[in-house]
């Protein structure tokens, strides 16, 4: 059984204020929804502040983004051991965000992960279509090119802890969400293409849905048996919306 997962992907929001409160509402839920794992990933500025709230819960914490190389003279880049030095279980690479905005290729989304994995955090692998791509019914090819960029570096063995969120992009932050028959077809798919490699492993792989995911929509989503969980964007701003999702997938 894939204990779901709930993250909470904060992006560029918040404030030490806004955090504190934040974490102490889902502190106080969090014992309601023990059967579901939750994550939160602040901007790393307030990683420290982060672990310094969650440490002895049950509650995980992770980034949105680290570099590829370990240290060096990468000027405004974060490395891997410097969050280690905050505990980070996770780390999401290759939000769409990440790949559009920042010009984040296949490739270096791959060296990422590996670069989460030598530290020994668990990379969680963000990979989904355009609405261009899904019109031209490419989703499927998209999605494969994500996936076998990380496989041919780091090979199927790496999905035993990683974790991979499946965000179709036209429906992060649209309010746009992908229907539980759409989100579980990729789901499937995905999970088709690691058991080709390895059953065993893609028996194990938690796939996340991200776009638009909130209580009114979480538990269709969360029932889907391909289905392991969300990554949250702007619902994971509010504890109560947050934790609402993680009931649903309770
Ligand atoms: P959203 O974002 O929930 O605000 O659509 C999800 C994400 O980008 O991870």
């Amino acid at each position: 059984m894939r204990r779901k997962l709930v993250a909470g992907n904060w992006k560029m929001n918040g404030s030490a204020d806004s955090i504190r409160g934040l974490l102490q509402g889902i502190r106080e839920g969090a014992a309601d929804v023990a059967a579901v794992e939750l994550a939160v990933f602040p901007p790393f500025v307030y990683l420290g502040l982060v672990e310094q709230q969650l440490s002895g819960t049950a509650i995980g914490w992770g980034t949105q983004n680290l570099s590829e190389h370990a240290s060096g003279a990468y000027t405004g880049e974060v490395a891997g051991p410097m969050l280690q030095d905050f505990r980070c279980k996770y780390v999401i690479v290759g939000h769409s965000e990440r790949r559009t905005l920042y010009g984040e290729s296949d490739q270096i989304v791959a060296r990422k992960f590996a670069a989460a994995r030598k530290v020994g955090i668990d990379p969680i692998l963000c990979v989904g279509e355009t609405l261009e791509e899904r019109e031209q019914g490419v989703t499927e090819a998209v999605v494969e090119r994500q996936l076998k960029a990380v496989l041919d570096l780091e090979g199927i063995g790496a999905f035993v802890d990683a974790v991979i969120a499946y965000e179709p992009v036209w429906a992060i932050g649209t309010g746009r969400t992908a229907t539980s028959v759409q989100a579980q077809e990729v789901h499937a798919f995905i999970r088709a293409k690691l058991a080709a490699l390895d059953p065993a492993v893609a028996g194990k792989t938690r796939i996340l849905y991200g776009g638009s995911m909130k209580a009114a929509n979480a538990g269709e989503l969360l029932a889907q048996p391909d289905i392991d969980g969300g990554l949250i964007g702007g619902a994971s701003l509010e504890a109560k919306e947050f934790l609402a999702i993680a009931k649903a997938g309770c």
